[in-house]
């Protein structure tokens, strides 16, 4: 019951998503929130208000009035009665309307009206969502504060594969607890309980993804990373508003965001450089990428032949890119690491925090089953300057990095 007493409202706008409302709806009663729905017109014709009525446990909202009794629907009541307005399924039709004040239905009414922290869950069609016309809206919708949940890549209901599938009623619920329980400790600044997110003003640098080293021009030194990880940090803070520059090695993912700027690096001298021009700028840097600690002396113009013989390749250090923003840092400015151990653990991670002047270093242990490089999941400690630790759950990386975020905006206040 990690929603209990909850007040949620959760508009369905029209959109083949809204099939996936009825779930979520379930979900939320399951955890305990009081939910009333509203539909927009073409909610309806995607699902039942009869099955959304039972789900839910409370009429469902559509009109303004009620043709039988001629009853107010009042949008302002129901805008100061929600802790939370859920827009899931949002259209881009809706998104289009919210980011202008066009209020022609109940819903919109409401969202105009309300105190209330906003997430929208869009779902729509790959080349809707990357349209400019709605990357433009969602931006305007981030800058007032609305909480965005990325949507999901994959098979859409047109036939297209792509990005657009409104995210899964579970990830959902994580995210609304993980929201409701940082604002319960205080690590969401009061905004963020009202309707702005505190994070819509600040600017943070991310990077993500392995480093490769040249060898020569057709062989390198990489690891493992997948960049799972950044990327989710990096999805997390624009969906809170934050402005991010994300700096990222060789990955196969793609970040799609109009508040992400990406900016592509093979090698560590690449990802210090990049590191180095946006950190000045920045309010925060969150370090995840995995940056090699050697790279080959010397990288000859042709390929290396092979000889038969044995083949040593001499290798020298690369920059500690963290070690050297942890010097340049200003004050208010707000570094934090990741720590990948496999022995002593949390002695270890303590000593990067200390040596590279961080605000808090995130520890993962390569021991954890299910946390590590190209895992969904990940394991991690959180680990202050003053030596205090939190543990987190093994969790889907979208769900830790909704607890960094968290960490880092408490840091922000
Ligand atoms: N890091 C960095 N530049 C490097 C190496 C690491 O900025 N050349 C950053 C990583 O992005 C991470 C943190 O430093 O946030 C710790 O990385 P990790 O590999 O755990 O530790 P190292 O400092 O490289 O030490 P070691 O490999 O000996 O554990």
């Amino acid at each position: 019951m990690q929603l209990k007493g909850r007040k949620i409202i959760l508009g369905i706008t029209g959109s083949i998503a809204a099939y996936k409302a009825a779930y979520l709806t379930r979900l939320l009663v399951r955890e305990g929130a009081e939910v009333k729905v509203i539909m927009t017109p073409l909610g309806k014709e995607f699902i039942t208000p009869v099955t959304l009525a039972t789900l839910s446990r409370n009429t469902v909202l559509c009109d303004f009035f009620n043709y039988d009794d001629g009853s107010w629907n009042s949008h302002v009541d129901l805008g100061i009665w929600a802790d939370l307005l859920l827009v899931a399924p949002a259209s881009a039709n809706t998104m289009a309307k919210m980011a202008n004040g066009i209020c022609d239905n109940l819903l919109l009414t409401t969202y105009l009206s309300c105190r209330c922290p906003v997430m929208i869950a869009p779902a729509m069609d790959l080349d809707m969502f990357g349209h400019p016309a709605t990357l433009h809206n969602m931006n305007v919708l981030l800058e007032r504060g609305n909480i965005i949940i990325d949507p999901a890549s994959g098979e859409l209901a047109s036939g297209l594969s792509g990005k657009g599938r409104m995210e899964e009623p579970e990830n959902i619920i994580n995210k609304l607890v993980s929201f409701f329980a940082a604002a319960g400790t205080g690590e969401v600044s009061a905004g963020e309980t009202g309707r702005r997110t505190g994070m819509n003003s600040m600017k943070v640098l991310v990077t993500a993804g392995p480093t490769h080293e040249p060898i020569d021009p057709v062989r390198f030194i990489g690891n493992h990373s997948s960049g799972k990880m950044g990327y989710a940090i990096a999805a997390e803070l624009a969906g809170r508003g934050a402005e991010v520059v994300l700096v990222t090695g060789p990955v196969a993912l793609e970040l799609e965001h109009p508040r992400v700027k990406v900016v592509k690096v093979s090698s560590a001298a690449e990802m210090h450089n990049e590191c180095t021009r946006w950190f000045p700028e920045c309010d925060a840097c969150i370090m995840a990428a995995a940056v090699a600690d050697y790279r080959p002396l010397h990288t000859p113009a042709k390929k290396i032949k092979r000889s038969g013989a044995s083949y040593s390749i001499e290798m020298e250090p690369t920059v500690d890119i963290l070690a050297e923003l942890g010097k340049v840092k200003k004050k208010g400015q707000i570094l934090a690491g990741f720590a990948l151990e496999t022995d002593n653990e949390l002695e270890n991670a303590k000593k990067k925090l200390h040596n590279k002047n961080l605000d808090f270093i995130v520890l993962n242990s390569l021991k954890e089953e299910g946390a590590g490089f190209h895992a969904d999941t990940n394991k991690v400690t959180i680990i202050n300057p003053d030596g205090s630790a939190v543990d987190f759950a093994l969790k889907g990386k979208s769900e830790v990095a909704v607890d960094i975020v968290n960490h880092l905006s408490g840091l922000l206040k």
